[in-house]
């Protein structure tokens, strides 16, 4: 899968511009709260969502890009990003808020359960994880073929999994689940063209 990213962000560069998502502010004020300090953020790719957290709080990041590493040092220099996958890479911490966004509906079950499973590992004692997914509300739920149940080819050569509200639930399972929520997040390319993804997010914490 690297190769895909790479490949993009040679081409592309900061793919979806400089601003962070709108759930990273959510995430931040929720980690604020929490009196956190410090904030795991994998798959951060160029690092647009990383420096929402960083100005606050000490952050790590996990990015399998290389290229996308290189971009994001630039860019939010606050920032220790770390190159490894997050389905499996141990940061040897854990942290008192996690944003994970829109990664883990690029894997299948087998690949998102190792995902949840190294989520929860780094997941501090009173922690909150934030993560984000696409629905299966989003315009491209149910495109081209089915790979397993919910996920779909839905571009030549790329997969995406649509979370329905309960199978996001299911997949954290193990946490106790905060809040769940849908939004709509406008990302703009290099070309100015728009595009409005539906998404999904849950917040979980390990406090029973
Ligand atoms: C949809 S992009 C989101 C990037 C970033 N969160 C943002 O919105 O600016 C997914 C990112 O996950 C990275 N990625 C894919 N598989 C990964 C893995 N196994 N471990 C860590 N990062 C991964 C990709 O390189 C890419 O940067």
């Amino acid at each position: 899968m690297s190769d895909y990213w790479d490949q993009r962000y040679q081409n592309e560069g900061m793919i979806w511009g400089e601003t962070a998502s709108p759930t990273a502010d959510h995430a931040r004020q929720l980690f604020a709260e929490n009196g956190a300090k410090t904030v795991l953020v994998p798959g951060a790719g160029y690092g647009r969502n990383t420096r929402a957290f960083s100005a606050e709080f000490l952050v790590d990041a996990i990015e399998l890009s290389p290229d996308a590493i290189e971009l994001a040092r630039k860019f939010d220099p606050r920032t220790t990003f770390i190159e490894g996958s997050a389905l499996d890479h141990a940061t040897g911490k854990t942290y008192d808020g996690i944003y994970c966004y829109d990664l883990i509906h690029l894997f299948e079950q087998m690949e998102r359960d190792s995902l949840t499973v190294n989520l929860i590992k780094h997941l501090g004692e009173k922690g909150l994880l934030y993560i984000t997914c696409f629905s299966d509300e989003d315009a491209n739920c149910g495109l081209g073929k089915e790979t397993e149940p919910g996920t779909y080819e839905y571009k030549p050569g790329k997969l995406a999994h649509f979370f329905s509200e309960e199978d996001l639930r299911r997949h954290f399972a193990g946490l106790t689940i905060v809040e769940t929520g849908s939004v709509d997040e406008v990302l703009t390319n290099l070309a100015g063209e728009t595009h409005t993804y539906r998404l999904r997010y849950l917040v979980a914490t390990n406090v029973i």
